[in-house]
């Protein structure tokens, strides 16, 4: 059985991601932490094999460093990496030899979201994505969001159309990242949506998905514990652990 340590039990994702790991018989909770607990001590007391990480995103850095500098395997679910620390992590873990994660969106769906869009770009190039989340999300774009601009900038064989972009209202055409335009609501009621929205000639094309509850994460989190562990790097991206 895979020994696995969650970090941020007590939040909503780290409690299901508790629930769906104590149902699956290849793996094994050995501890469940949050806030005030030591992590670096945690992982030398109870020797997980994996670290799943569900914090906030002012820690997800420092927490995927400490899980490697401890030699566990890092899952981590917390949003708000930018590509400069993926790439020092990346690094890490390869010094280390230790298998890693880093999940813009566990789910399946959503992943399916993101190539299906890379795949739209390279004929479509003229797209904005629009993202929705509570209003506890601390960051915006989610980070869903920006790792879907970033596939569609990578797949693009054209440049969209220039747009006017006057605003009357500041923010009016959202933010923009490698010339794709990025909207982000916030609103009660709402788990994870997005919209990747295509606009051709006489023809629009909408790829939506949307999580309704955090279990949709789920299998997504399960996958991943168990696939770690047979790596020697770190990846970015769940699509990275399916295939
Ligand atoms: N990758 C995905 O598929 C996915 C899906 C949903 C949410 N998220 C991300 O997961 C993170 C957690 O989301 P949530 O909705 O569970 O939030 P939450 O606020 O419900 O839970 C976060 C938990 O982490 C704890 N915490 C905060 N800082 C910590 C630290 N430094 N060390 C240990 N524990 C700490 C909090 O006390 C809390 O219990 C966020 O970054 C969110 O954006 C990712």
């Amino acid at each position: 059985m895979i020994k696995v340590l969650v970090n941020g039990a007590n939040g909503r994702m780290g409690s299901e991601a508790v629930k769906a790991i104590s149902n699956d018989p290849a793996l094994t909770i050995v501890g469940e932490i949050d806030y005030q607990d030591d992590l670096a001590a945690t992982i030398q007391e109870l020797k997980p094999q994996v670290v799943v990480d569900f914090t906030a995103a002012s820690a997800g850095f420092d927490n995927t460093q400490t899980i490697l500098n401890n030699g566990a395997c890092p899952v981590i679910g917390t949003s708000g990496f930018v590509e400069s620390q993926v790439a020092q992590l990346q690094a890490l873990s390869s010094d280390k030899g230790l298998g890693g994660l880093i999940a813009p969106n566990f789910s399946v769906g959503a992943v399916l979201m993101m190539k299906f869009a890379a795949q739209a770009a390279k004929y479509l190039p003229d797209v904005e994505v629009i993202e929705a989340h509570s209003p506890q999300k601390e960051e915006s774009p989610s980070g869903t969001g920006l790792r879907t601009a970033e596939m569609i900038a990578a797949a693009r064989t054209s440049a969209p159309q220039a747009t006017s972009d006057k605003e009357l209202v500041e923010g009016a055409r959202g933010a923009e990242l490698e010339g794709v335009k990025l909207h982000s609501i916030r609103l009660p009621g709402v788990v994870a949506q997005q919209t990747v929205f295509f606009g051709g000639l006489s023809e629009t094309l909408k790829i939506e998905h949307n999580s309704q509850h955090r279990e949709s994460f789920m299998p997504g989190v399960v996958l991943a514990c168990k696939k770690v562990v047979e790596r020697n790097q770190l990846v970015y991206g769940l699509e990275h652990l399916m295939d």
